[in-house]
């Protein structure tokens, strides 16, 4: 889970007395232990920040209903263009629309959708009364300008995606690539199934961990290290220190976010310019 979901779940939500309990929805078979009547939500990503492993949406939501438990998904990994986890049964899902949707990386949004009397408790109780978070009429005309080329702006991302992880997956200096595009991603079935396209998002190892992932970030010159994702430019960064830095160095070892882990967020400029980027920068590893 994204770092600051993770943290909001424990730090908030078990001061209220709820109980956080983490299973790995990847194992059906450990997830429907884990269910009881007790269990009020199930709530995960898929593909999940920043490890890119997914959930059987379909799968999931069946066992999470059998116990009498919403399923929340939190979408924003691929926006409605690229999975619609309505249709695989979940009951609400939510989107960051700081990235995708609003898609140039200048505004601070969210949103939710499902059933009317759900969104309107949340909106209602959860935002006017407890927070008082409301979107503020420019950041809304950004949201909805970036709706308009949400597919446009989704296949490209896809595609440079798909072509970055590719160089990656060929190269010498590179240990592991999690990208549901690439035919040894091993829930690339079930990314065939349930996702339209296979995303913008990557996620990588270097030989040589932490030290060459250092190294290989101070050298690219095109590609910039920066949270946030789903933007026009291509982003890296280092989940362990900066994104997923909430986590307990013990806690992001249990949820495969390893030391050496880079998160790339493939943006929307030409793919050849962001290839010679990445093979510079992998160049440069060897000297
Ligand atoms: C998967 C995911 N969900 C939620 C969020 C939170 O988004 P926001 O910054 O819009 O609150 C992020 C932010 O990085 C994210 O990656």
């Amino acid at each position: 889970l994204y770092g600051c979901t993770f943290s909001f779940l424990h730090h908030g939500l078990e001061k209220f007395g709820i109980e956080v309990l983490h299973v790995d929805l990847t194992r059906p078979e450990n997830f429907a232990a884990a269910l009881s009547p007790r269990s009020k939500v199930v709530y995960f990503e898929t593909p999940a920040n920043p490890n890119m492993r997914l959930v059987d949406i379909a799968a999931a939501s069946a066992l999470a209903h059998q116990a009498g438990a919403l399923v929340v998904v939190d979408n924003t990994y691929c926006s409605p263009y690229l999975q619609r986890p309505l249709e695989f049964g979940a009951d609400l899902v939510l989107h960051s629309v700081t990235k995708y949707l609003s898609g140039h990386g200048d505004v601070t949004a969210g949103a939710l959708a499902g059933p009317r009397e759900i969104v309107e408790q949340v909106r209602v109780y959860g935002l006017k009364d407890m927070s008082g978070a409301v979107l503020s009429p420019h950041d809304a005309h950004l949201v909805l300008r970036g709706l308009k080329t949400l597919a446009l702006r989704m296949e490209r991302h896809c595609a440079n995606a798909l072509g970055l992880a590719e160089l990656l997956a060929a190269h010498p200096a590179v240990a592991a690539v999690h990208y549901p595009g690439l035919a040894s991603f091993p829930q690339h079935d079930l990314a065939r199934r349930q996702m339209k396209l296979p995303g913008g998002m990557i996620a990588f190892e270097l030989q040589g961990g932490i030290e060459a992932g250092k190294r290989f970030i101070d050298a690219l010159r095109l590609i910039i290290c920066a949270v946030s994702l789903g933007d026009a430019e291509t982003l890296v960064q280092h989940p362990a220190s900066m994104t997923h830095s909430t986590y307990t160095e013990e806690e992001r070892l249990a949820h495969g976010i390893t030391p050496g882990l880079i998160r790339l967020s493939a943006g929307l400029e030409d793919l050849a310019d962001l290839q010679a980027d990445l093979a510079q920068a992998l160049a440069s590893l060897a000297s």
